[in-house]
């Protein structure tokens, strides 16, 4: 099959969350699969043209954008069998991937932008991602005509909590007609909703988030609207990528290991302790927190739970950025911990894998979490999960004390810091205890297969679907 993805961002070129992650890494496996896949990624001024080889002279078009045309330029580059097209345009191109005043028209050109590049040979799926490149979806949809027949359409949703809200006065620049829907304020426009009701399929990243949408509590509004596509609805867990993740081959880490010898992990643990200027101790259990300090990530609960897992001769080791009320309070653990606390504001992959190594155990305790990756980098790494069992994170942790034989974690279930306190303290005795049990559990982790092989014959299985959908 001929796929073509579109989303904001993509590793290794540009990257703020997950959704790089799985942008990076879900087109290399399907065309390892024989599929023919192109990216589609805005060429962001932050992206290092040199390193990337971007070429200075590419295809030129001149996009229709309200009453005026924009000239777009369509540079592309090869990685490990997929085509990457990098969208260049001075109005979507910036220094940063979101967070501009007209993060709505920027993304709406880009959407457009993609629609006219397929326009003379439509591939025979599109698969948009998150609301930044959601427009594309009713672009295509509505083109029933001539070369695009046959083409049908995937929306995947990596968080509902972001839906690119704006005035409706982006549906005529993008060319799409003005009808009202019925979750739209006056006068709104809202692209993730128009994806969902117009894609042939709409998927999300883990069964049970798709599932947890369909209520208020999940659904951010568009639980009514999604109950009405519960039919073309699906959950698909995210994979992570197996070779940038591995720490028999990692080259940011001190000591490299295996599941069947872990020694490495200790060196790689008294690495981090120096690095960090932590007291060098072998016995303590080491956590690592890496992800935004926000409230999706359950800052809230880690503020809270942090004194106590010290006092109780913890160890911890946090990497992200987030809201400044919250930076500003750890800063200020960071200042009266210092021997049991080492706080980096802002992201650094190789610091992330040196943490991944190096802690025992990895801090998860979101609110809501549509598939998260954190938890399954960990089990590569034989760092144990601690986790709100919600979305992602209660489909891929399994909690030790309720399934000793098969459990890679710890989990609590009411979003308390009680429960949270609960689970950290069963994890450090487990972590503490003498005997075989720890190691084992380790191991179990490690060997759990969270590469996208299965996950990537499922989304071209969706495909299948969705083509059979879209010609029915
Ligand atoms: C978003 C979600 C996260 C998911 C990622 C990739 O960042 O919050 O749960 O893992 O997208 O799908």
């Amino acid at each position: 099959m001929k796929i073509v993805f579109a989303a904001a961002e993509a590793a290794p070129y540009a990257k703020v969350g997950g959704l790089a992650d799985v942008a990076g890494s879900l087109p290399q496996a399907l065309a390892e699969l024989g599929h023919d896949v192109t990216l589609y990624l805005p060429l962001h001024g932050t992206i290092d043209r040199a390193r990337f080889a971007v070429p200075a002279r590419a295809p030129v078009r001149s996009v229709p954008f309200g009453a005026a045309h924009v000239r777009v330029s369509y540079p592309s580059v090869a990685r490990d069998g997929v085509r990457v097209v990098l969208v260049s345009s001075a109005r979507i191109g910036r220094d940063r991937v979101y967070g501009e005043k007209d993060d709505d028209r920027r993304y709406a050109l880009f959407c457009r932008a993609v629609y006219e590049d397929l326009r003379e040979s439509p591939p025979d799926v599109v698969h948009a991602h998150d609301w930044h490149a959601a427009l594309l979806v009713p672009l295509v949809a509505r083109s029933r005509g001539g070369t695009w027949r046959r083409t049908a359409t995937v929306f995947t949703i990596h968080n509902l909590a972001y839906q690119g809200r704006t005035n409706a006065a982006i549906l005529a620049r993008v060319g799409l007609p003005r009808a009202r829907m019925a979750v739209e304020g006056p006068n709104e426009c809202n692209p993730m909703a128009r994806a969902i009701a117009s894609a042939d399929i709409v998927s999300t990243v883990s069964e049970r988030y798709a599932k947890e949408i369909l209520t208020p509590e999940f659904g951010e509004g568009l639980q009514g609207l999604l109950r009405e596509r519960k039919g073309r609805l699906r959950g698909i867990v995210n994979g992570i990528d197996t070779t940038v993740f591995d720490p028999a081959a990692d080259g940011h880490i001190a000591a490299r290991y295996d599941a069947a010898d872990t020694s490495g992990k200790a060196k790689d643990k008294e690495a981090l302790q120096v690095e960090g200027g932590l007291a060098v101790d072998p016995r303590a259990p080491l956590f690592g927190v890496v992800g935004r300090l926000v409230e999706q990530k359950g800052v809230d609960l880690l503020t809270a739970s942090a004194p106590h897992l010290l006092a109780k001769g913890g160890q911890l080791v946090v990497l992200g950025a987030g809201d400044p009320s919250y930076e500003r309070k750890w800063k200020a653990f960071a200042r009266r911990y210092g021997r049991k606390l080492w706080l980096t504001l802002g992201f650094d992959a190789g610091l992330a894998q040196r943490i991944y190594a190096g802690a025992d155990l990895f801090l998860m305790p979101s609110r809501f979490e549509p598939c998260g990756l954190g938890q399954l980098i960990s089990f590569r790494y034989g760092t144990i999960p601690v986790v709100h069992a919600v979305g992602g994170l209660a489909e891929t942790v399994r909690d030790v004390d309720a399934d000793p034989e098969r459990g890679n974690g710890f989990s609590f279930s009411r979003y308390t810091g009680e429960a949270f306190d609960d689970a950290i303290d069963r994890a450090m005795g487990a972590y503490r205890a003498d005997g075989e049990a720890w190691p084992a559990l380790m191991r179990r982790a490690m060997e759990e297969d969270h590469s996208w092989r299965a996950s990537a014959k499922r989304y071209a299985a969706l495909y299948r679907t969705a083509v059979r959908l879209r010609s029915s």
